[in-house]
This record gives structure tokens, C-alpha cells and sequence, in this order.
């Protein structure tokens, strides 16, 4: 069997559980041959060893059963850094950039002398944190998960883009262990409802951490305990960014205004106009 012809078979294979057969089959066989797109392009009528046709035909067979091909393959794109992904966090996703353009928006509107301080909660495979840390270089960044093994894998994403100097690295159930107060909190928390969380597909309900993505009867039990505790960790005119689910906007709002009468609260909406960040400048 040759790379085309193995990129084929995949690609057949993978419809029933993907929407995306033709890039996860490539995906697959780039990470089993260790090669780069352009190589794996330059390579169609090369021969498959056997053992690398045994090696593929497990990644595949793994893929039906499921798995998540980023986990599969370990890695994940977001903002444009190349991460390392493992079942301890999420896999990033590309909605989640939108948090990180506002928080850059956030910081180049206060270009004040002493550095920008930054806490991203919820932290996961440190998605957010590397990605303020290399496009903020002045940016003083925290970054906080309650998952001991996410905070690991955050560490290693911050070495391999060499930010690990730049982010502190706090355990901490949301702001409770953060000892300072910050300019901008962003968040990307559990916000799916138990409900919602039941239903989703197994490569979500059964791969990724339900810590991670269970939000309570409302999906908001998180993002309020954040809102609850965020007074006392913003500095004045400090602002906070979080995600919500896409139907969330009306309630997010409210909430955010039990807690802070006076501050400007709003919903930014993503580029299909859903609701997807809630947005507080106090
Ligand atoms: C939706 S994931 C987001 C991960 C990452 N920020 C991203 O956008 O890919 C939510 C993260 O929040 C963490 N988390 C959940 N509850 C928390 C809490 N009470 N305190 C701190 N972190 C929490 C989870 O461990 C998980 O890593």
C-alpha cells in the first residue's frame, strides 16, 4: 500500500464518526510517518512498510472507536502555536481565539508603563496564557486551573514556546488562590449545562475532563462563583472576559450585573453572531 492509497482507505473509513475525514485522515498519517504536509504530499506513491501500515491502521482504528483525533496525535493548533494536547485538558478550540483577540484589544488600550497583569482561569493546557504571553511580551500573566495535571501540561505548552518565565502557574479553585490584583481576567470555565454535557458526542463526553466542560444545572454555576469572587482580584477599570454558550448571553449579563451595578457589561457575539464572551470593564 502506498501513502496515497493509505490516505484513501482512511478517508473511507472515517466519515461515520468525522466531519473533517479528509484532514483527520492526513493528520493520521502525517503523525504516523512523522512527516509535514508538503512532505506527505511529495511522498503519494511511496510504499508503506509494514509496520508503519500496522501503525496506521491503529491510529485509524482508534479514530473509529472515537478518540479525538488531536488526542491521537497529541497536538492541536490554536492561535497559531502548535500545542501539546493529552486527555488531563480540552482540546482548544479555534471559538476560544476570540477571548484572545479582546484580552490583546484590552491590553494595547492601556499601554501604561507598568506592565500589564494578566490572570487567565481555567487555564487548561494554557491555550490562553501562551498566547497573551508571546503577543504581550510586558504582560505579567498568571495563569490558574484546579487540575493538577492540565497546570503540567500548561507548563510543557509555555516551555516549547519558551514563555515559562513569563506565567505563574497557580492550583487554585478560580481566584481564591490568586494573591494579587490583576487588569484583565479571561476565562474560558465549564459553561455547558449537565444536561447538554449528557448528550454531547462520546469523542467530547468521553475524552475530554468533564471538569472541564460541566457548567452545573444552568451551565453557569462556575462563571458565577468567577463573577462572585472578581471584585476583589480586578484593579480599577480592570476588565473581565469570559466565554459563554452560545444561547447564554441574557443570563451571563444579569449575573454579571448582580454583581457589579456599575460597570459597562456586555456580549461580544462570534463571527456567526452567537453569544460567545461576556465582557466586563469596571
Ligand atoms: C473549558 S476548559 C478551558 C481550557 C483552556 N482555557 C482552553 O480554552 O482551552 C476549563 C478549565 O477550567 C478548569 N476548571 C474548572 N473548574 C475550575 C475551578 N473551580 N477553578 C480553577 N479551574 C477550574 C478545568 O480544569 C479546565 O482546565
Amino acid at each position: 500500500m502506498n501513502v496515497l492509497e493509505a490516505l484513501r482507505q482512511a478517508r473511507r473509513l472515517l466519515p461515520p464518526v468525522s466531519d473533517e475525514p479528509e484532514l483527520e485522515a492526513e493528520l493520521l498519517l502525517r503523525h504516523c510517518l512523522g512527516v509535514d504536509r508538503a512532505s506527505l504530499y511529495r511522498l503519494l506513491t511511496a510504499e508503506l512498510s509494514e509496520e508503519e501500515q500496522l501503525r496506521f491502521r491503529e491510529l485509524v482504528r482508534r479514530r473509529l472507536i472515537h478518540e479525538p483525533t488531536a488526542y491521537i496525535i497529541g497536538r492541536k493548533e490554536f492561535f497559531s502555536l502548535d500545542l501539546e494536547v493529552t486527555p488531563e485538558a480540552i482540546i482548544p478550540r479555534p471559538e476560544t481565539e476570540l477571548l484572545v483577540e479582546l484580552a490583546i484589544e484590552v491590553a494595547q488600550e492601556n499601554p501604561s508603563a507598568q506592565a500589564l497583569r494578566v490572570a487567565d482561569v481555567g487555564t487548561g493546557c494554557g491555550a490562553i496564557a501562551v498566547a497573551l504571553a508571546i503577543a504581550l511580551p510586558e504582560a505579567k500573566i498568571a495563569a490558574v486551573d484546579s487540575s493538577a495535571g492540565a497546570l503540567e501540561l500548561a507548563k510543557r505548552n509555555a516551555r516549547r514556546h519558551s514563555v515559562e518565565r513569563r506565567i505563574r502557574f497557580i492550583s487554585g479553585d478560580l481566584l481564591k488562590t490568586l494573591n494579587e490584583r490583576v487588569n484583565v481576567i479571561v476565562a474560558n470555565l465549564p459553561y455547558v449545562t449537565t444536561a447538554d454535557w449528557k448528550a454531547l458526542p462520546p469523542e467530547i463526553r468521553e475524552h475530554e475532563p468533564r471538569l472541564a466542560l460541566d457548567g452545573g444545572e444552568d451551565g453557569l454555576r462556575v462563571i458565577e462563583r468567577l463573577l462572585q469572587q472578581a471584585p476583589g482580584r480586578l484593579t480599577p477599570s480592570g476588565v473581565l472576559l469570559t466565554e459563554i454558550g452560545h444561547n447564554q448571553g441574557r443570563a451571563a449579563k444579569a449575573a454579571a450585573r448582580t454583581v457589579f451595578a456599575r460597570a459597562a457589561v456586555k456580549i461580544v457575539p462570534d463571527l456567526a453572531g452567537r453569544d460567545r464572551v461576556l465582557a466586563v470593564r469596571i
